[in-house]
């Protein structure tokens, strides 16, 4: 697996990381057995970074890839993350954060995600998330680069909220965070206009999240498709937004037939690529749920690059479609 470095003082990591969301739960059943399979499937293909989070399934899937991890000689690097004290998700621009992101709440909070990670030295910690209501006096930050210099945290990061995703840059620009994670796929290309020319300026790591649009850009799911209440994404996808999607995903299969690569690349693979086009990337996280899933996003990273004649078309594809949470 091909390595890429995850910010200028960070590690080489692989270009394909672990995405691991489903693993913790909220997306229906998940069976710990296919979670640890995809895991171990995944490592031995070469991955070496794994991104968790509190909020994926409370520390489920923390705590999952510890066990797993506690079985591995290698080194493998693990991005988890820290969501803001109880208030509205995401942080609105009237929050505080002295009540989302005190100095003892992030404190007490990192010694659980060092708890179920089973290790003394987080090696990157993001806020799951944050509001440019904050970049002005960003003290939770700080208190991040005292617990790194207590030796808690090596890396720290932001995770972008998805509806101000450049609300980061100027975190970069002040030299506040090492890594930022960001929505990039070949309906979200906004990043390419500002903040990834940011990151390379800055070295900023970018790991990218949501590559595969939460599994349409695969170009498995019929227009009708129904999710099971258990999975967020029946109300991601709700009302006609599937249908809407596999319109557009149609449309990039078609692209795909017109440069005679349809045999050479699933969708899966193009958007994943896609993604690791951009020099700024330095991972892309894909979410695999079971062996299947990690076989073949592990796989991709041995494709050759798309042609550059086929990202410049595939440019068309941005869609400026907002934000989509619950309802329709
Ligand atoms: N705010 C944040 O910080 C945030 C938000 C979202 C995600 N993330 C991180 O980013 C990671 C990736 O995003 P994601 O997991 O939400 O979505 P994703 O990677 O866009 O999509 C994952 C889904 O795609 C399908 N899939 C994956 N590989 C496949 C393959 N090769 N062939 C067919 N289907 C495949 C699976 O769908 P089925 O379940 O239908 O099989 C899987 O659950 C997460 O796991 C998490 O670590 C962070």
């Amino acid at each position: 697996m091909e390595t890429r470095r995850l910010s200028v003082h960070g590690p080489l990591v692989s270009e394909i990381g672990f995405g691991g969301w489903a693993i913790g739960g909220g997306w229906g059943d998940q069976a710990d057995a296919d979670s640890t399979a995809a895991l171990h499937t995944a490592l031995d293909a070469g991955v070496n970074l794994i991104d968790t989070a509190q909020g994926y399934g409370d520390g489920r899937s923390e705590r999952l890839i510890a066990s797993v991890l506690k079985d591995r000689t290698e080194q493998v690097f693990v991005a988890t993350k820290t969501p803001p004290d109880v208030g509205p998700w995401p942080p609105s621009p009237y929050c505080r954060w002295q009540d989302r992101y005190s100095a003892a709440y992030l404190r007490e909070n990192v010694e659980q995600r060092l708890r179920n990670l089973n290790t003394d030295c987080i090696d990157l910690l993001q806020l799951h998330t944050w509001t440019r209501a904050w970049n002005d006096d960003p003290q939770p930050l700080l208190v991040l680069r005292q617990l790194r210099e207590e030796g808690k945290i090596n890396l720290i990061g932001v995770s972008t909220p998805e509806q101000d995703q450049s609300c980061v840059i100027q975190l970069m620009r002040d030299g506040l965070v090492d890594v930022v994670q960001i929505i990039f796929n070949l309906f979200h290309q906004e990043p390419v206009s500002q903040l990834l020319p940011v990151a390379a300026e800055t070295g900023t790591g970018v790991i990218v999240r949501v590559a595969l649009d939460e599994g349409a850009l695969t170009g498995k799911y019929s227009p009708d498709h129904c999710f099971p209440e258990t999975d967020f994404r029946s109300q991601y996808f709700a009302g006609d937004r599937m249908s809407r999607v596999a319109d557009r995903v149609e449309a990039i299969r078609s692209d795909l037939d017109d440069f005679g690569l349809a045999e050479q690349y699933s969708l899966a693979d193009v958007s994943l690529k896609f993604a690791l086009s951009r020099p700024e990337v330095s991972t892309v996280i894909a979410g695999m749920r079971n062996h299947d899933q990690a076989k073949m996003n592990t796989r991709t990273a041995q494709l050759r690059d798309l042609p550059d004649e086929l990202i410049d078309h595939l440019h068309r594809h941005n869609w400026l479609r907002g934000v989509w949470y619950g309802g329709k």
